[in-house]
């Protein structure tokens, strides 16, 4: 059996779901696996609020290099969210030879080249499988299986929150306001929302896809953006009429003379089509490849555990591939 010590960074939603799923699946991953991990070592300020998990207070601490220069620790994930101090964090780490995983998209989609250029530069790997899609592994299928092609296209629903948003309001007739506090009390959305309603988690989450499977990057900014903050019950109930369904949509396709063409933004699709049946926090990506054809990926994008699967899967990849391991 081969010990890993993990430093976690943040213990919020996703935190205590990562933790979790740890607790849940310990013994599963072990036999699975041949790797015994602990999360040693834990950044959080609020050590008082009621967590469905059993943490030692010990383990707690408020002082970033508790973690951050800790020998014994070999990952390091970061869940704290925002772009700084995560970025200075996830770059130290990195820095002191430490292995980093992450579901910043908003640090991730900002700090692209920087970050993968300082894990290589220093012989660690850095994942964010987490960053998009939540539970779905589609950035893995990207780097691994799906290198034999070359991307075309990709169509996404990217955001757990607007999509409950707008499935509440079409299904069940619930105001937009009360659909977003339900998605909020599920752990679904942003600490600011606006990210979400605003399209600004979808273009962080569309500029990272776009790197991993165009080789192009775009910085999120320059996505034309727009969110569902303008949809109002009247859009969903005349959509619903002409056998349509509003969904927030990101897109991205190879431009023919070279480029990548991209946006995100709200759009009335035909009720049969496979996206419009993606409700609630589910999500789905929609890509081809110019072998593989087709390809549509389908699962929770946002909420503590499905999330908290993906870094954990993370998190075990490297425990399995790392030579820092052996
Ligand atoms: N707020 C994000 C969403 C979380 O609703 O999709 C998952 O990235």
């Amino acid at each position: 059996m081969r010990h890993i010590n993990v430093g976690l960074l943040g213990m919020g939603n996703i935190g205590t779901g990562t933790y979790k799923t740890l607790e849940m699946n310990k013994e599963c991953i072990a036999r699975n696996t041949g790797l015994d991990i602990t999360i040693s070592r834990i950044l959080e300020k609020d050590v008082l609020r009621e967590r469905d998990v059993t943490v030692d207070m010990s383990q707690f601490t408020q002082n970033p290099d508790d973690v951050l220069n800790d020998p014994s620790i070999g990952i390091v994930i970061e869940l704290l969210g925002g772009i700084e101090p995560a970025t200075s964090f996830m770059l130290a780490a990195l820095r002191n030879g430490k292995h980093v995983v992450t579901a910043n998209k908003a640090a991730v989609a900002k700090n692209y080249s920087q970050l993968m250029k300082t894990a290589r530069d220093n012989g660690v790997m850095i994942r964010f499988e987490a960053a998009v899609g939540g539970g779905i592994p589609i950035l893995n299928a990207l780097t691994s299986q799906l290198l034999s092609n070359k991307c075309m296209e990709i169509l996404g629903i990217l955001n757990g929150t607007t999509n409950y948003i707008l499935t509440q309001m079409a299904q069940n007739g619930l105001a937009y306001e009360d659909a977003l506090k339900d998605a909020q009390a599920k752990g679904f959305a942003e600490a600011d929302p606006t990210a979400d309603v605003e399209g600004h988690d979808v273009a962080n989450k569309l500029s990272i896809l776009i790197s991993m499977s165009f080789g192009e990057r775009i910085p999120p900014e320059d996505i034309p953006t727009v969110g569902i903050t303008g949809i109002s019950m009247a859009d969903i109930e005349k959509a619903s009429a002409e056998g349509k369904k509003i969904k927030l949509i990101a897109q991205a396709k190879r431009k023919e003379g070279g480029g990548v063409e991209c946006s995100v933004g709200p759009m009335a699709i035909p009720a049969d089509s496979p996206l419009a049946g993606v409700n609630n926090e589910f999500n789905a990506i929609y890509i081809v490849g110019n072998a593989v054809g087709e390809l549509m990926f389908y699962g929770k994008g946002a909420g503590p555990l499905p999330t908290g699967s993906a870094v954990m899967g993370d998190v075990i990849e490297i425990g399995l591939t790392s030579a820092m391991f052996r």
